[in-house]
């Protein structure tokens, strides 16, 4: 396994955890209506899951020698929930592809990073996956279709 390849690998993972921890955040303050006593929780779940991430990410980084990255990716806004599922589902799907895109450099011999990067791919995966049946449920009409969607990035 090359080092430093690795290393960046995991700030640029740290840097769409970052991202995730305020989107999913955001999320979780904007979400209104009926959808907001289910949308809430689940917002702010995931949002402290994407911090855990970070978390063990950044410690792993320093266990390879690596500075950990204080950037973030591009975060979305919307106030609409539809859009903020889609906007989830897009964050989820390219988590899993970076968490599998360091778990194809990773190789046999670290065996605390190749299960890190295992168990946490998993979870994004299944993420995506969950978000995508959330969306398959609903159309426009069912929610919070009357206001107006506004998405924005910061
Ligand atoms: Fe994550
Ligand atoms: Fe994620």
């Amino acid at each position: 396994m090359n080092n430093n390849a690795m290393i960046q690998k995991l700030n640029e993972i740290l840097k769409w955890e970052y991202a995730g921890l305020i989107q999913y955040t955001q999320f979780s303050f904007l979400v209104s209506g009926l959808h907001r006593e289910v949308y809430e929780k689940f917002f702010r779940k995931n949002g402290e899951e994407a911090l855990s991430h970070a978390q063990q990410v950044g410690d792993r980084i320093v266990t390879l020698g690596g500075i950990p990255t204080v950037e973030r990716g591009e975060v979305n806004v919307s106030n609409d929930l539809v859009e903020m599922l889609k906007l989830s589902h897009e964050l989820e799907s390219r988590h899993a592809r970076l968490y599998a895109e360091a778990l194809a450099m990773c190789g046999e011999s670290n065996l605390a990073l190749r299960l890190m990067l295992e168990e946490i791919g998993r979870d994004e995966q299944e993420g995506a996956d969950h978000i995508e049946k959330l969306l398959k449920g609903l159309d426009a009409a069912d929610t919070t279709a009357a206001q107006p969607s506004a998405v924005r990035s910061a």
